[in-house]
């Protein structure tokens, strides 16, 4: 039986990229031809004949079959999805496979690798909280090694791959959650494959407008499409895109195992959200880059995270693996943890909230939300220390945001 039938395509696209993020395919309409791909809110699908039904399930012929393993209304999102990370790379299209939410597709990927006791995952401290989270205790607990280390350190991570036979794949998340630190794709995926590890790289910050990383050479991209993809805070999803045809066969296989399902009416939503994604982009990163000016600028701020500033540390390299900087921000105020939550409390305009990537403006302190479950000497060690605020930057007049954040630091 095939692992999906969503990325039927084999040609790589000619169409422009927001041409693709607009466009649904003709056969989602089904017979009556609406406009808009429908919402297939069914759990089974039904055959004309026994014939049929048996030839579907031997393999024989390709159709859906149950909700748990696919819906017409997750491939119309899926095939955009693995038209947009490959977009432009002359590559042939590759799959994706679309899960309920960010961890479900992340902890799928690494379950779907097959990693046994006494391997391990060579990754930074400073992912998502709950990445981290996942990795201490679902593979922790399988006795699985999580090696936390600098990634921007190349020769270590070299090292490291030489010497320990055990690590099996890198996992990368640039630019990171909260610290906003970059991290060289082409140069990890290189060291990657010069000792024939895997590697897989959260993209869920960038969006593929922003950076691609499957140009880079990493075998699994990642997203919370929770975040800028689906753009409106209104669905939780996560999607898992690869060029291995039996490794992502593997990743399909744990949400047909796992159960990792996305809602058909979720995974509608996100169709209609990525619909604007490029507008929406250029806005995030034309609005965070003036708010990350205003603040550095500001004598209540210690220090800006973010790589599109010039002094930022990381700074070439964002521009030598993105398009553009990006919609979020972490700041540290010279007042710490005390003048964090002043300001959190202060703002009238921007959203007390933890996610990011929506529309309007969120503002969130990462040491006791967002990476409350992250080891304290960890989080300070990878510099999410316990006064650093994170504002992901929405799409409102820019003006006003700033005019928020000045009356809230004045209070
Ligand atoms: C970078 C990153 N990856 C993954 C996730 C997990 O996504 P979800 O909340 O959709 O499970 C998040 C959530 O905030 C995130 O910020």
């Amino acid at each position: 039986m095939s692992a999906n039938i969503t990325n039927m395509s084999k040609k790589t696209s000619t169409r422009g990229f927001e041409t693709i993020c607009v466009s649904d395919r003709l056969t989602s309409r089904t017979e009556h031809f609406s406009h808009v791909p429908p919402i297939h809110a069914t759990s089974t699908f039904v055959y004309e004949s026994a014939e049929k039904a048996m030839s579907v399930f031997q393999g024989k012929e390709e159709a859906y079959i149950y909700g748990r393993w696919h819906n017409p209304t997750f491939s119309v999102i899926e095939e955009k999805i693995a038209l947009l990370e490959s977009y432009g790379l002359g590559i042939e299209t590759p799959q994706a496979v679309l899960f309920s939410s960010g961890m479900a597709a992340i902890s799928s990927m690494f379950l779907s690798l097959g990693l046994k006791q006494g391997d391990a995952v060579l990754t930074q401290g400073n992912l998502y909280g709950t990445t981290t989270e996942m990795l201490n205790t679902i593979l922790g607990l399988h006795g699985i090694t999580i090696l936390y280390e600098n990634l921007k350190d190349l020769d270590r991570v070299g090292k490291l791959l030489k010497k320990n036979k055990s690590i099996k794949v890198i996992y990368i998340e640039t630019p990171a959650n909260p610290t906003l630190d970059c991290y060289d794709l082409q140069a990890l995926s290189a060291l990657a494959k010069q000792y024939g590890r895997l590697t897989a790289a959260d993209n869920t910050f960038a969006t593929p407008y922003l950076q691609q990383p499957l140009s880079h050479g990493i075998d699994f991209v990642v997203h919370s499409t929770t975040k800028f993809l689906n753009g409106h805070g209104n669905a939780i999803g996560g999607i898992v895109v690869g060029t291995d045809k039996e490794k992502m066969k593997q990743v399909w296989r744990m949400r047909k195992l796992l159960g990792g399902t996305p809602s058909p009416f979720d995974a509608f939503l996100l169709n209609n959200g990525i619909k604007t994604l490029v507008l929406r982009m250029e806005k995030h990163c034309d609005n965070a880059e003036r708010v990350a000016e205003w603040l550095q600028a500001h004598p209540a701020v210690e220090r800006v995270n973010y790589t599109g500033l010039p002094s930022h540390a990381d700074h070439e390299l964002a521009i030598s693996q993105m398009r553009r900087f990006g919609g979020i921000l972490s700041f540290e105020l010279k007042g710490g943890v005390k003048a964090g939550i002043k300001l959190m409390n202060g703002v009238e305009h921007c959203v007390l909230t933890a996610s990011l990537g929506t529309a309007d403006t969120l503002i969130q302190h990462p040491a006791s939300m967002t990476h409350v479950q992250v080891d304290k000497a960890q989080r300070l060690q990878f510099g999410i220390t316990d006064g650093l605020v994170r504002l992901s930057v929405g799409i409102e007049d820019v003006e006003d945001i700033i005019a928020d954040l000045e009356l809230a630091l004045a209070k």
